[in-house]
């Protein structure tokens, strides 16, 4: 077995990303770097030379996942002394956590945060000199809360026809339970003429579809001096003459406004969908998780998305267990979704980040929480169900994503539903009409009446 890994390592790579959209874009530009120095993608841990994670630390489950998957990869390491194992990303930029991570993991040997791993290339030969000198690993976390936007990496696209378009990176605000503004930093937005440039590059080369990103993509420019904003940014994006498709995430309720809303309705290419996490609907517990809106301002956004766009796909995240949570205010969270009636939702289990400020406040049991999020799916999955059925019978557009299985394929309508139907792979990238026939658990199933 040795024998047949060893031979096969020469210059394979292997990238596991856990977590959110911006962590598989930035997985992306990490496949570019190791595409520039050579290396190919393997599907295999065993077959790579260089095994990558780009860890995730927004839920204790996601970190406990990620040290048992570094864990599995000691025996690797020792099948074959050359590989190269690198752990990057949001878990390792935590205080004390990249110390943490080589003590009980000495196998591993690049360390990096969320806003180096561009120097990938620079950290692999210094490696490799150490090596030579026997002087172990490198571990690189930058701490500066504002590091520079880097512009140069060219990413190695793996989700043709979507392609993901960072707009800005980081995050100021703080709500209480979130780690993110601790790992990523203050918000930095990219220069909008570089974000146009790389949207008309990516038509030409064919993609079909564009997923603007950025943790609240509606403060877009406000640490710019340049005067864009997200909607004069969108309204750039509105005049391309081309078809395609237009999402963006995530929106933040307090700050997504009814011009862009509006926008939003009036272009043909910009997709009838809006991610707006509610996380709660309670006033209280908004509060506390400082929100910065109430019950109010959020249905108030919900009748104006609904008044623009009748049919929109309004999808959200919702937390429940937030500390100090009763269940006057979970039904509270309740009423909120069987009045918004969401076409989906991520829900989750408040979980504890230590150094944020509801990690310091008095937390409810487990068995709470855990019955909690029981009887929010259920709500949450009746309404998705009945919507699905609204769908059964008429004709939707549909962009072919995929092809999971020989004969079948799937794609999404413009609110985001997922479609799955026969037909050829070639026709990945294509749109088509889809006929609604049936709704089955978490997609829809239908049938192409004609292409686009
Ligand atoms: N516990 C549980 N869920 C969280 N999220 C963010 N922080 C936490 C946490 N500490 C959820 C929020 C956010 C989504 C990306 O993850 O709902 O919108
Ligand atoms: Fe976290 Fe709130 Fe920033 Fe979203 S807006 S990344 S939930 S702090």
């Amino acid at each position: 077995m040795e024998n047949l890994i060893t031979s096969n390592l020469e210059n394979k790579y292997y990238i596991e990303t856990f977590g959110c959209q911006m962590n598989v874009h930035e997985s992306e530009k990490v496949a570019g770097i190791l595409v520039s120095l050579g290396y190919e993608e393997t599907k295999e841990r065993a077959q790579a030379k260089i095994i990558v994670f780009n860890t995730c630390c927004i839920r204790d489950t996601a970190e406990k996942k990620i040290f048992g998957n570094i864990g599995e990869l000691k025996i690797l390491k020792r099948l074959d002394k050359s590989r190269i194992i690198v752990i990057f990303g949001c878990m390792t930029q935590q205080e004390g956590m990249a110390e943490l991570v080589a003590s009980k993991f000495p196998f591993v040997d690049i360390i990096l945060g969320t806003s180096n791993v561009h120097l990938l290339a620079d950290k692999i030969k210094e490696l490799e000199e150490r090596r030579a000198r026997k002087r172990g690993k490198v571990i690189d976390i930058d701490t500066n809360e504002r590091p520079a936007v880097i512009e140069d990496v060219v990413p190695y696209r793996t989700s043709y026809p979507n392609a993901w378009v960072n707009i800005m990176y980081g995050c100021n605000n703080f709500c209480s339970y979130c780690i993110v503004p601790y790992v990523r930093g203050r918000e930095r937005s990219r220069n909008p003429e570089l974000i146009l440039e790389e949207i008309n590059a990516l038509l030409k080369a064919g993609y079909k579809e564009i997923t603007l990103l950025g943790q609240n993509v509606d403060s877009y420019g406000s640490d710019r001096n340049d005067g864009v904003n997200f909607y004069t940014l969108l309204n750039k994006i509105a005049q391309i003459d081309t078809k395609f498709r237009l999402r963006f995430m995530t929106s933040h309720p307090k700050d997504l406004s009814e011009e862009v809303i509006k926008l939003i309705a009036e272009t043909p290419n910009f997709c009838n969908n809006i991610h707006l996490p509610v996380q709660a609907g309670s006033n209280a517990v908004l509060k506390a998780m400082n929100r910065r809106y109430d019950r109010d301002r959020y249905f108030y956004l919900i009748d104006l998305i609904k008044k623009y766009m009748p049919d929109c796909g309004v999808t959200s995240d919702i937390m429940v267990g937030f500390p100090g949570e009763t269940e006057e205010d979970f039904l509270d969270t309740l009423d909120l979704v069987k009045k918004v009636r969401y076409h989906n939702a991520f829900t989750f289990i408040y979980s504890p980040r230590k150094g944020t400020v509801a990690a310091k406040m008095e937390q409810i049991p487990y068995a709470i929480k855990s019955e909690r999020i029981k009887r929010l799916i259920a709500l949450q999955n009746q309404i998705t169900l009945e919507i699905s059925e609204t769908y059964v019978g008429k004709i939707k557009e549909v962009l072919v994503e995929d092809a999971p299985k020989e004969g079948y394929l799937c794609g999404r309508t413009d609110c985001g539903r997922l479609v799955n139907f026969k037909g050829n792979k070639e026709m990945v990238g294509q749109f088509v009409n889809v006929k609604i026939e049936k709704n089955k658990a978490s997609a829809l199933i239908g049938e192409i009446v004609n292409e686009c």
